[in-house]
């Protein structure tokens, strides 16, 4: 059977201060787990053909850099936008945009930052990625918190209600297998 497999990008500098969005590099702890990636995945699925998809940021290109797999990067595939509040922690969101922060805790999934994306915008646009996927064989996809939720939310059926708040961790690769009727999944977090 093929496997999906779901990665977060490595720690970025922005992770690393509690920045959202941006586009900034990999930590030293991320480029660890983009080193650590190909034994990861070898031990998984061995030689067997595998395609990586990764958005057009650089956090995610790095944490591929050492896969020496078909690549293939996707606009569709960049984290949420954040309008204006992308580079700010959520200490100063919350200072700046007191009643936004309020708001989006209340809806998660409907709010949509000032000049920005709701996860109700970003459902839309991974749907050709979606359909993408659906037709291929084994693909990992490194990504953003925010697109991984709504991509497993996809295989896994969860609400809407849900799908802001499923964990998906850093340095953590989940693999998940469709069945006839619904999915398996195991996860491998690496101590990096
Ligand atoms: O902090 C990392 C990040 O990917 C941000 O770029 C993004 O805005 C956020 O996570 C999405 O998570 P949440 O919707 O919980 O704020």
């Amino acid at each position: 059977p093929r496997s999906i497999f779901f990665s977060r990008h490595g720690e970025s500098q922005f992770n690393v201060e509690g920045k959202i969005g941006g586009d900034s590099a990999l930590s030293p702890r991320g480029m660890k787990y983009a080193r650590s990636l190909p034994d990861l995945i070898a031990d998984n699925i061995g030689d067997a053909p595998l395609t990586v998809w990764t958005s057009t940021l650089q956090r995610t290109i790095q944490t591929a850099q050492h896969l020496t797999c078909t690549k293939l990067t996707w606009k569709s595939l960049d984290e949420l936008d954040a309008g204006v509040c992308d580079g700010m922690t959520y200490e100063e969101i919350e200072k700046a945009y007191p009643e936004d922060f309020a708001n989006r805790d209340e809806d998660k999934f409907n709010y949509r930052y000032r000049g920005g994306e709701s996860y109700r915008d970003v459902v839309v646009r991974l749907e050709p990625v979606i359909m993408e996927l659906e037709r291929q064989e084994n693909i990992l996809i490194i990504g953003h918190q925010a697109i991984l939720r709504c991509l497993y939310a996809y295989f896994h059926n969860l609400t809407q209600a849900d799908l802001p708040y499923i964990k998906i961790p850093l340095h953590t690769l989940i693999k998940i297998t469709p069945k006839a009727y619904g999915c398996d999944e195991e996860r491998y977090a690496l101590p990096i």
